[in-house]
């Protein structure tokens, strides 16, 4: 027991103008036909059957793959169902009707049908209400009245029916004959049988595609959305400080027993304080001197966890938050390569970021290659989350 949807595509599509018949105009770099079986696909159905213009067989095979039979169309919509019809097998459980200028019936609604025939419907068509105001027209044109719109409804695809309904429906109507008595679509042909039709709800986006202004909607409707930049700022900052035997090494974040520190204001932890000048350099609120000053008491012994919380501050205080950071130091001691993934833990905690650390030597070269002093360098990212 299978559900097999029939897709006629064998129109030209002459009010849309294209240079291809308008199941082939692509939107999002992809067929109206191919969008359309695509979507009944992936809402459950078990096979399409498809009828395209006589001489687009071979496109229309190209174009889908074992998706879909596909067969040749007739001279108007009701004969090029007939003609898909013919290649349905008795298998059939549910048979759809579905307009391959519908392209972008959502699979919800096409469930919806579906399951309204799996409960029994003979024939289900989806519909919107009509929202404007309707009114009949004398055949000069002049208005004749107002047409109680309560009553009317927009009816899309796609249709769902019982097999043997549709088939007796499309037995019983040549294609010339039931165009003649204006009817346009399976559902009429049921009603004009004398066989009830139910309704589902149907969706905006299954809006038949007829014109060019209908393709621009559906050009929107399938756009990517644009992406939103949001708002990053980078800053680097550096720093350098001179070793001072006696005094305890800092070093990112860490203490190192056995190796002489740096002087200068603060613990000399430079790898915390190019942190702190690289953030304040992104958000521009300054550099460390400005913000701590050298000669604040407050700040004589401070650890770098403590810079680095204290610049934290003002940059939330600012609008701000931080991505990320990266510390490069550059010094002969202390060994960082053992304790880098420590390190990293202690200041991405201080930061609620992530912080990369690394290490380097100046091959013997300059005051950190001689072993006079020690450098860092960072760069850090933040985003602008309520910047003024
Ligand atoms: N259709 C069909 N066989 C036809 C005519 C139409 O299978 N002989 C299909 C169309 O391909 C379309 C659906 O019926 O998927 C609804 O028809 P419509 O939107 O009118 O498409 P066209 O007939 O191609 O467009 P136009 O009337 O502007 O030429
Ligand atoms: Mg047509």
């Amino acid at each position: 027991m299978s559900v097999v949807a029939l897709v006629p595509a064998a129109g030209s599509g002459q009010r849309l103008g294209a240079d291809v018949p308008k199941a082939f105009v692509t939107v999002g770099g992809r067929a109206l036909l191919r969008h359309a079986v695509d979507r009944l696909l992936g809402a459950g159905v078990d096979r399409v059957v498809v009828a395209v213009p006589a001489d687009q067989l071979t496109r229309a095979q190209e174009l889908l793959g074992s998706r879909a039979s596909i067969v040749a169309g007739g001279v108007d919509r009701v004969a090029s169902v007939s003609a898909a019809l013919w290649a349905v097998g008795d298998d059939a459980e549910v048979i759809l009707v579905h307009d391959a200028a519908r392209a972008f019936a959502p699979e919800s609604m096409i469930r919806g049908v579906i399951g309204a025939v799996r409960n029994g419907a003979a024939a289900v068509v989806p519909v919107l209400p009509v929202t404007d105001t309707v009114r009949s027209l004398h055949p000069d044109g002049s208005v004749a009245g107002i047409v109680d719109r309560d009553v009317l409804r927009i009816v899309q695809t796609p249709q769902g029916f019982s097999p043997a309904v549709l088939r007796r429906a499309h037995a019983g109507a040549g294609a010339s004959e039931s165009a003649a008595d204006g009817i346009t679509d399976d559902a009429g042909l049921v009603e004009a049988l004398g066989i009830p039709v139910t309704t589902v709800p149907g969706d905006r986006s299954a809006f038949k595609i007829t014109t060019p202004a209908d393709l621009a909607d559906a050009q929107r409707l399938m756009a990517p959305a644009p992406f939103a930049v949001p708002d990053l700022r980078v800053g680097t900052g550096i720093d350098v400080h001179p070793i001072e035997s006696g005094r305890p090494c800092w070093m990112a974040g860490l203490e190192f027993p056995g190796v002489d520190g740096c002087s200068g204001h603060s613990d000399g932890d430079v790898a915390a304080h190019a942190i702190c000048d690289a953030l304040l350099s992104a958000s521009g609120l300054g550099d460390l001197g400005a913000v701590f000053g050298t000669d604040d008491p407050r700040w004589a012994a401070a650890s770098g966890a403590m810079l680095l919380t204290e610049v934290l501050r003002r940059l939330h205080d600012a609008g701000f938050s931080v991505v990320n950071a990266a510390v490069q130091v550059i010094a002969n001691t202390p060994r960082l390569s053992t304790r880098r993934r420590e390190a990293e833990r202690v200041l991405s905690a201080v930061l609620g970021a992530p912080v990369s650390v690394a290490g380097t030597t100046a091959d013997g070269l300059g005051l950190t290659g001689r072993g006079e002093g020690r450098a860092a360098t960072a760069t850090a990212l933040l985003v602008a989350t309520s910047a003024r």
